[in-house]
């Protein structure tokens, strides 16, 4: 059956008191146990990407849940995809950011060849909740002199107001 984006948010699962007690977390894996689900969600991606009208170079996601996006949508643009991993995970020469994480400081890196300077990027993740995680991965961007042009995401946590920490525009597919 072909899946319509609204049929799409439906897939979302939601579990009161996980990890935590009061955390009522937002599941996304559900939509990857329907093929043509997926197929749905990252062509939205990819064309809302293509309506920028811009020139985009690399798609950077964010470990670990941007890695089921962002390759599948920097495939269909024909750009790279660079991934922003959690410290000691890359080999190579590397650039490193230390962020906020709920219970203390955390480290994202990414492989410095993976941007170079005045490639446009789209950064790819899961969910936005405080906003520290993609405003760790702007930083990483900008060290290696690469223009954000985009952050996007299937859910954002609007109460938490993490977009207030981001540079570059928004786009959320499910806010809550
Ligand atoms: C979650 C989520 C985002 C980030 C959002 O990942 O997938 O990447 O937290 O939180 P923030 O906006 O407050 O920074 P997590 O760090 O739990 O890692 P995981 O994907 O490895 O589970
Ligand atoms: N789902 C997935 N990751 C998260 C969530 C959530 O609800 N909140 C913070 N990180």
């Amino acid at each position: 059956m072909p899946y319509t984006i609204e049929k799409v948010k439906e897939l979302v699962r939601e579990y009161p008191d996980f990890p935590s007690e009061g955390i009522l977390f937002r599941d996304i894996f559900p939509i990857f146990h329907h093929p043509e689900a997926v197929e749905c969600l990252i062509n939205h991606f990819v064309e809302l990407i293509k309506a920028l009208n811009k020139q985009v170079d690399v798609i950077v996601g964010l470990d670990a849940r941007g890695f089921l996006f962002g390759p599948l949508i920097a495939i269909k643009l024909g750009v790279s995809f660079v991934p922003v991993r959690k410290r000691g995970k890359l080999p190579g020469q590397l650039v490193s950011v230390t962020y906020m994480k709920e219970y203390g400081p955390d480290v994202f890196e990414m492989q410095a060849d993976g941007i170079k300077a005045g490639q446009n990027v789209v950064i790819v993740d899961d969910l936005l909740a405080t906003g520290g995680s993609c405003k760790a991965a702007e930083d990483l961007v900008a060290q290696m002199k690469g223009n954000v042009i985009l952050n996007t995401f299937v859910i954002s946590l609007v109460g938490l107001e993490g977009d207030k920490k981001l540079k570059a525009p928004v786009y959320t597919l499910i806010k809550c």
